[in-house]
Formats: structure tokens, C-alpha cells, sequence
């Protein structure tokens, strides 16, 4: 494993407005995916990854996000006189996954402000953004690849997917060029949610990347963009333009086509929930047979 990237940062701290009211006192990465809040496969994910250190940003009313990551001693103490292990073990996870920090976002001022906020935790050196609504199966590895990518190019890396054209809108989206890896791309430019007519590919940016600590010092002096937010698409876009100069080094995509699940608005999250819901242990069997009854009824 890497020894060069070490830390993940996990921006949570949006407002989360597709997902109201849910979102009006709960963060909506702490709303559950089948039986755990979604952001806690994302800590699984960075920890699975070699990545133990993880820094959380958060922001107003995220205070829960920071007690399911705490010990719950009379919680645990009840499970455990009840002798109730499965239940204990699952509570207990997720305080013992990582060594996981908090820090506050102050503003929403946009994704690029809240991964500028982790340079105080981050320091001068590389580290992974995962994004806490954006959820990758554990059975298609993609951090692994992007940070070996990182270390052999000593590049930034994004992780990319192809999308529909009629989707693009909804992305960030790549103007790219071949690499001798099919698999990855070297990122000339970088647009946030074009027009299908405008976008210059159909690889879209997804909630992974690898970052150079150079980032920080671009995101420092970033205007803010689409929708009056700080963009870290648009600090990315000055990197791979190389507008940054040399010594902040290229930027690469490396294209993702195993299984991911937005759940960040509400008909992405039920989906995201069904998807998860049918491979689970005790869960998936009897939901199979009920959507299969459903859905013949529609
Ligand atoms: P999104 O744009 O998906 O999040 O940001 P949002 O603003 O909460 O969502 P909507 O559009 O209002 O529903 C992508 C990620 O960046 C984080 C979000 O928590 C999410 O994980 N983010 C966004 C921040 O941490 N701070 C911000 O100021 C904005």
C-alpha cells in the first residue's frame, strides 16, 4: 500500500437542499443506506483503502455525524449483558473503523472551500477527498487503483465515468486524451455541469479524487464559480490546463466502471437503498421476491 497518501478527507458539511425536509436537522450522509448512514461505507471505503486517518468536515446541524463515530459505553453495556454480540459488534464498528477527525466548515461556501478547510489537518502532503454522498461498492475497488495511479505519475487523479449524454448536465465532465492505459486518461480541461451540447465528453467526474497538497494554495485564491460556491472542479480545471504551472504536476482520470450508488436526492437514495438492500444478508431474498410481485403489478 501507499505510503504517500495517507489521509481522507470526507466533506459532509453541505446543506443537502434536493433532500429536504429530510435534510432540514439531519445531515443526508447520515441517512441510512439498508441498515448504516451512507457515510459510514465511505469511512469503510478510505479504511479499506489503506487510508486510517480520516477527517470529516462538517457544518451546522452535523453533530450526529460526530456521535456515530463515538463510543456509545451504556449502549454497548446493554448489548452486552443481553449478550447480544451481532448487535454489539455493529455499534462498536463504527467507533473502531479509523482514526476519524472533525472539523467545521464555518460556511457552506461550496466543495472547494470545505477541502481548502482540511489543510490545517492535511498539511504539505498528498491525501484522498471522498465525497460522503457517493457511494462505491466494496466489490469494485476504485481508490486503491487512483492513489498507485497518483504515486507512479505524480499526478492528481480523478476518478471519471461514463454517463449518458443526457445526464451530463447533472456532472463535472473531462476533455480528455489517451493514455497508454485504456483505463486512464490524461485531463486537459474540466467543465462543471455542461449543456449536453457543450460538455466535451461523456466522462463524468465522480466523488474520488487524489490531490497534490499544491490544491490548497489554488483553492486559497479560488473566485467562486457555478451557483456563487467555491468549485474544486474549477481549481482542478486551472491544474489540468496547467495554468498552475509544472511543479503542481499533471492531472489524470482513471475510469470507473464498476457499481456506484449517488444518494444524495431522494430517487437516487431509494435506488441506492434497493441496490444495497438486495444483496444484503436477511434483507435481499425477501425483498427479491416482493419487487419482482411489485414491480409485475406496474
Ligand atoms: P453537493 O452539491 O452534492 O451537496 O456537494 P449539497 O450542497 O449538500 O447538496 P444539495 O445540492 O444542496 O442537495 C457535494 C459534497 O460536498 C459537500 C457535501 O456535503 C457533499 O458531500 N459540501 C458541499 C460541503 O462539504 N460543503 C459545501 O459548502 C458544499
Amino acid at each position: 500500500m501507499s505510503k504517500s497518501v495517507i489521509k481522507a478527507v470526507i466533506p459532509a458539511a453541505g446543506l443537502g437542499t434536493r433532500f429536504l425536509p429530510a435534510t432540514k436537522a439531519t445531515p443526508k450522509e447520515m441517512l441510512p443506506i439498508v441498515d448504516k448512514p451512507a457515510i459510514q461505507y465511505v469511512v469503510e471505503e478510505a479504511a479499506a483503502s489503506g487510508l486510517h486517518d480520516v477527517l470529516i468536515i462538517i457544518g451546522r446541524n452535523k453533530g450526529n455525524i460526530v456521535d456515530h463515530f463515538d463510543s456509545v459505553p451504556e449502549l454497548e453495556q446493554t448489548l452486552h449483558k443481553k449478550g447480544d454480540n451481532t448487535k454489539l459488534g455493529m455499534v462498536k464498528d463504527a467507533s473502531d473503523i479509523a482514526d476519524v477527525h472533525f472539523l467545521r466548515q464555518g460556511q457552506p461556501l461550496g466543495l472547494g472551500h470545505a477541502v481548502g478547510r482540511a489543510e490545517q489537518h492535511v498539511g504539505q502532503e498528498s491525501f484522498a477527498v471522498l465525497l460522503g454522498d457517493d457511494l462505491i461498492d466494496a466489490r469494485d475497488p476504485l481508490l486503491p487503483t487512483m492513489i498507485a495511479e497518483h504515486d507512479a505519475r505524480g499526478a492528481t487523479i480523478i476518478a471519471l465515468m461514463e454517463v449518458p449524454q443526457e445526464q451530463i448536465h447533472m456532472y463535472g465532465c473531462a476533455a480528455v486524451e489517451p493514455t497508454e492505459n485504456s483505463e486512464v486518461v490524461r485531463i486537459t480541461s474540466l467543465v462543471e455541469k455542461p449543456t449536453a451540447a457543450e460538455a466535451p465528453s461523456n466522462l463524468a467526474v465522480i466523488g474520488r479524487y487524489v490531490l497534490r497538497p499544491e490544491i490548497f494554495e489554488l483553492l486559497a485564491k479560488q473566485e467562486p464559480g457555478r451557483g456563487g460556491e467555491i468549485q474544486l472542479t474549477d481549481a482542478l480545471n486551472t491544474l489540468a490546463r496547467g495554468e498552475a504551472g509544472e511543479s503542481a504536476g499533471p492531472v489524470y482520470g482513471v475510469i470507473f466502471r464498476g457499481r456506484r450508488y449517488d444518494t444524495g436526492d431522494k430517487g437516487d437514495w431509494i435506488k441506492a437503498n434497493v441496490q444495497v438492500g438486495i444483496e444484503s444478508p436477511g434483507v435481499g431474498d425477501d425483498l427479491k421476491a416482493w419487487l419482482k410481485e411489485f414491480a409485475a403489478q406496474l
